[in-house]
């Protein structure tokens, strides 16, 4: 790795093309180098060549940078320490044989990158993926697909149909395969649904790679399990983490990079995160929720739980935006499976109040296992808000409202009954209904 590759990484990860003084960031990598690489201000070949890709760094920004002091501060330490160091001497050594005069195989963390260079990719639920580019799915796909594949990882996701129902799938299998690097060996992490609860450890009975040739303790790659529900899988030396969670029989994975990672590869158009799930296989849920009973007969599936119980639960829980929408489809589609004598009329029978109905539903799902589709959107939610940029953030805040209003639109144009396609033959009754409630929640309660 020469110094022009060193600064080749710097100059993409600075380009901004708003003109402002990005003094914050090239201090910030500095820092962070300083940091990871345990460098010391020393007349080393290594400081030196750090210091050079800072100097160049803020030389690229110095025009915006007129009167920053900071700008003019920093510049005047590290120029200092350049002469002090005599850093020329190395980078002209550097320049005439740059290969020989560093150990091959060495590992270098990347540069961190600004934050609005942070991607993120969530699949959970039914599932639901929100994608790097903010769009969100819902779909029901079965069979093993890459959600991110590049030249340092790969992230692999098993969609199971459940319960033998049609377009009823979840993650059931979640496999993370780590690509050998200067910094790592390859590694391999498996989690599957039917397993008492998340590996500690990858499948080689590790749970980190240090980093091989420097002094500092520093781990390139490790896995922070948190507890048999929850575990992050760290790969400090690109800055990027996989993040499993499983509840129950449901399995969800989210993952953050920043997009020069995420880009190594040229071909994405078999990763889920990038292009999403194929056509045939999205469902739009919002239509479903709307519809629950057109839907429920076009795709032979049930509605376990009437819209209102859904969307009290969902809320009641903090589910909001995007996850409170996933909350309320997988807990009317998904929920677990009930037997027979446990589904619920849609309908409100006759002989009982509105209210005292709806309380009673209520208490008959705080008492069944749906608890882990509600836990499931909420986790994906603290996730999403604990990890995800910004500014994605509020993208998706703002394109909920968007879909919301184009869905409104669609729907008063389109002829309500065709508002499904590609409906599965009906092979029996989607919703059954229940005379008399009583005798299935009386002795629930
Ligand atoms: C500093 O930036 C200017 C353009 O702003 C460029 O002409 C010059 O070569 C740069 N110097 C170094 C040492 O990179
Ligand atoms: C590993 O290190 C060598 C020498 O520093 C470098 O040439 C090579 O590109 C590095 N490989 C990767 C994958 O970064
Ligand atoms: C995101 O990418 C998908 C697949 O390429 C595309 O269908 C969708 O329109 C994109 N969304 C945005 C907001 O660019
Ligand atoms: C949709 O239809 C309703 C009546 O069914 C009408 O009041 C409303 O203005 C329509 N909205 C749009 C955006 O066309
Ligand atoms: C909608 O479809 C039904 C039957 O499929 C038809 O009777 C009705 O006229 C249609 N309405 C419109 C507005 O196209």
């Amino acid at each position: 790795m020469s110094i022009a590759y060193l600064s080749s990484i710097v100059i993409l990860l600075f380009y901004n093309p708003i003109n402002s003084c990005r003094v914050e960031e090239c201090a910030a990598w500095f820092q962070k180098t300083k940091d990871y690489e345990n460098l010391v201000p020393k007349a080393t070949e290594r400081y030196c060549q750090v210091l050079q890709t800072y100097l160049k760094c803020m030389n690229d920004t110095q025009r915006f940078c007129h009167g920053n002091l900071r700008f003019h501060s920093s510049e005047l330490v590290m120029r200092r320490h350049w002469k002090e160091f005599e850093c020329e001497k190395w980078e002209s050594c550097n320049e005439k044989n740059e290969d020989k005069r560093r150990p091959v195989n060495t590992c270098y963390f990347n540069p961190p990158p600004s934050s609005r260079k942070i991607k993120y990719c969530s699949l959970f639920g039914d599932p639901h993926l929100i994608m790097f580019n903010g769009t969100i799915q819902t779909c029901s796909e079965e069979g093993a697909r890459p959600l991110v594949d590049n030249r340092y990882f790969l992230v692999q996701v098993t969609n199971k149909n459940v319960r033998g129902e049609a377009l009823t799938t979840t993650v059931t299998k979640v496999t993370v395969l780590i690509r050998k690097h200067n910094c790592t060996s390859s590694l391999r992490y498996e989690a599957t649904s039917d397993e008492e609860g998340l590996p500690r450890g990858f499948v080689d009975g590790t749970t980190f790679q240090m980093k091989s040739n420097s002094n500092s303790n520093s781990n390139a790659v490790e896995v922070l399990w948190q507890d048999n529900n929850y575990v992050e899988i760290a790969l400090h030396f690109i800055h990027s983490s996989i993040h499993i969670r499983r509840q129950g029989p449901y399995l969800s994975v989210s993952v953050k990079a920043p997009s020069i990672v995420l880009e190594t590869e040229g071909d994405v158009a078999n990763e889920m995160c990038w292009a999403g799930c194929r056509r045939s296989s999205q469902i739009s849920a919002e239509t479903a929720v709307e519809q629950p009973k057109k839907f429920a007969e076009c795709y032979n599936r049930r509605v376990h739980v009437p819209k209102k119980v859904a969307e009290d639960r969902c809320r009641n829980v903090g589910n909001s935006g995007t996850f409170f929408d996933a909350c309320v489809f997988d807990l009317m589609f998904t929920g677990e499976s009930l037997t027979k004598k446990d589904q619920v009329p849609y309908t409100k029978p006759k002989n009982f109040g509105k209210a005292f109905y709806f309380f009673l539903l209520s208490l008959h799902f705080s008492i069944s296992g749906d608890d882990y589709l509600v836990h499931l959107s909420r986790n994906a939610q603290s996730d999403f808000r604990r990890l995800a940029p910004h500014h994605f953030q509020s993208q998706i805040i703002q394109q909920r409202v968007r879909q919301q209003q184009e869905h409104i639109r669609n729907l008063n144009i389109s002829n309500s009954t065709k508002i499904f396609e590609k409906c599965v033959p009906s092979s029996s009754i989607s919703i059954i209904f229940i005379p008399i409630l009583a005798f299935v929640l009386i002795p629930m309660i």
